[in-house]
């Protein structure tokens, strides 16, 4: 059985001390999130004061990045690496969204790179794929988005814990939903990528995610696809009200 995963990607929202408010008011409310792996991704700057909260409070959500650079250290202005974010606690790291693969080149490549550098200081990659509207349009989503897989994972093999998240582009912050039973069929496929690269075993334990519009309102059905074990919630994690209506749906 694979453990439920909520993660919730604040993007560009909240300065440090709005970041800090909304990790007290999630702490206040610890146990709506009692049954679920639960994951928030503040910016960077609001990492240690998110992290400050939970580890007062004894609060069993953790923590995830959005980002991360490849290289260990050295003369790269504005970038963060995987040991810092080591360092502050941090269990997961967002890897290809599609905001980034948009507005900062990442590609495949990039990607895999990416997830290398996060491995070697075990925090567990959290691989984005998603197809443009013009993809879906001409019905070649899952396709798309199997190749996109393939070529991040290349070279990871003797990952001890994966994560993929399917975020199809045109769901992204459109309130455009995906119907569950299709987002149910591209996780399908894209476990059997994680099984063609590392075999059953492994596929059997990674958890695939939906990302892309999701609400309190259809949270639950896209739950009640086999091949979903979890979601990843864009803007309705930035309020603690609709972000634990989530949690208590998983
Ligand atoms: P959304 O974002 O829930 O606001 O659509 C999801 C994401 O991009 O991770």
């Amino acid at each position: 059985m694979r453990q439920k995963l909520l993660m919730g990607n604040w993007k560009m929202n909240k300065s440090y001390s709005q970041a800090v408010d909304i990790a007290q008011q999630l702490s206040y409310r610890a146990s709506d999130f009692s049954g679920v792996e639960t994951v928030v991704c503040p910016p960077f700057t609001s990492l240690k004061g998110v992290q400050n909260v939970f580890s007062f409070d004894n609060t069993p959500i953790k923590l995830g990045a959005q980002d991360v650079f490849w290289e260990e250290n050295g003369a790269y202005t504005g970038f963060i690496s995987a040991e810092m974010l080591k360092d502050l606690s941090v269990s997961y790291c967002i890897i290809g969204h599609s905001e980034r693969r948009q507005n900062a080149g990442d590609t495949d490549e990039d990607i895999q790179k990416k997830a290398q550098a996060l491995l070697k200081y075990g925090i567990t990659p959290v691989i984005c794929v998603g197809e443009p509207p013009v993809v879906h349009e001409a019905r070649n989503s899952s396709d798309f988005v199997i190749e996109q897989l393939a070529r991040a994972l290349s070279g990871l093999e003797g990952a001890k814990d994966l994560v993929i998240a399917y975020e199809p582009i045109w769901a992204i912050g459109s309130g455009n939903v995906a119907a569950p039973e299709f987002a149910g069929e591209v996780c399908h496929a894209l476990r059997v990528v994680v099984e063609k690269a590392f075999g059953k075993g492994f596929a059997d334990k990674t958890r695939v995610l939906y990302g892309g519009s999701v609400m309190a309102e259809n949270a639950g059905a896209y739950l009640m696809q086999d091949d979903i074990d979890g979601l990843l919630v864009g803007s309705a994690s930035l309020d603690e009200n609709s972000f634990s209506a989530i949690a208590k749906q998983m």
